[in-house]
């Protein structure tokens, strides 16, 4: 499939602020969406004017794309992802990842929120995404490919940008906040996993679990976007904690990792500022 989709939306976006070319695209996972109230000179448009991106069912309004300088740093913020267990395929994200590479990105930053496989980081812990297991049915890139963006076949030997990660993990040190480090395994979801589930992945060297995150990080790769990552843990998976699962919980301990997580941000993004623009790389 090609994606002209992209191309339109990245034009549309051009021409509400002309001008502007993002250094970073920032995907705001639960709880994160008040980072985008911090950027100065803020223009947003809803997804639902731009071709390609998901309206999100989730909690039932439309995200938006916000435009802004961060830090110093010119950033394009998706507010409310969509996922694939609402219905609309592992592609949800591809449109909407490929506009921010063609409004300038040079990087993607990913925030989630995830359940721990670990009892040392438990709920309101930060874990930067070291590498990722594919759970799913699937990957984003299945069926014809378009050119334009990236090759047909293509590395994840290094999706989660060694360079950023460390960039990440000093940025947390100066603010003194914990970082744990771990590997992402993807679930299809809605429903949590079972606990039987959760010990095949803690077999399989899994460190979190969430429903989001993978499709993104392999469109972000196929077109050269370099990726960081970070979920907030709102629970101990399945089997691990005392606590039910529920979407509730999920809200209230990613607001508390949240205050954490913007902090890191913060001097992560006034970090980047600082540093000159480089070439997206595959
Ligand atoms: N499993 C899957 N996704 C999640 C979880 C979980 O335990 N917590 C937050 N998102």
């Amino acid at each position: 499939m090609t994606d002209d989709c992209a191309f339109e939306a990245a034009a549309l976006v051009r021409q509400r602020k002309p001008g502007f070319v993002p250094r970073l695209g920032l995907i705001l996972g639960s709880g994160l969406g008040p980072l985008a109230e911090q950027l100065s000179d803020a223009v947003s448009v809803r997804f639902d004017e731009l071709p390609g991106f998901p309206v999100s069912t989730v909690h039932g309004h439309a995200g938006e794309l916000v435009l802004g300088t961060l830090a110093g740093l010119p950033v394009a913020c998706l507010k409310g992802r969509a996922h694939f267990y609402e219905g609309y395929g592992l592609g949800v994200m591809t449109g909407a990842v490929r506009t921010l590479k063609l409004l300038g990105c040079e990087m993607l930053l990913v925030t989630n929120a995830a359940g721990s496989l670990r009892r040392e980081a438990d709920a309101g812990s930060l874990v930067a995404v070291t590498d990722h297991i594919n759970l799913l049915p699937g990957t984003p890139m299945v069926g014809p490919n378009d050119e334009r963006f990236g090759p047909r076949f293509f590395s994840l030997a290094n999706a989660y940008d060694r360079e950023l990660l460390a960039l990440l993990k000093a940025s947390a040190q100066t603010s003194g906040i914990g970082l744990h480090e771990g590997v992402y395994a993807a679930f299809p979801g809605p429903n949590f996993e079972t606990a039987a589930e959760i010990r095949m992945m803690s077999i399989l060297g899994a460190d979190l679990v969430g429903m989001s995150l993978v499709p993104e990080v392999i469109a972000a790769r196929h077109c050269g976007l370099k990726v960081v990552a970070v979920s907030v843990v709102t629970n101990l998976a399945e089997g691990l904690g005392t606590t039910d699962l529920s979407h509730e919980q999920t809200l209230k301990y990613a607001a508390l990792g949240a205050k954490d997580l913007v902090s890191v941000l913060l001097a992560f993004v006034t970090e980047l500022a600082r540093r000159p623009a480089t070439p997206a790389s595959t």
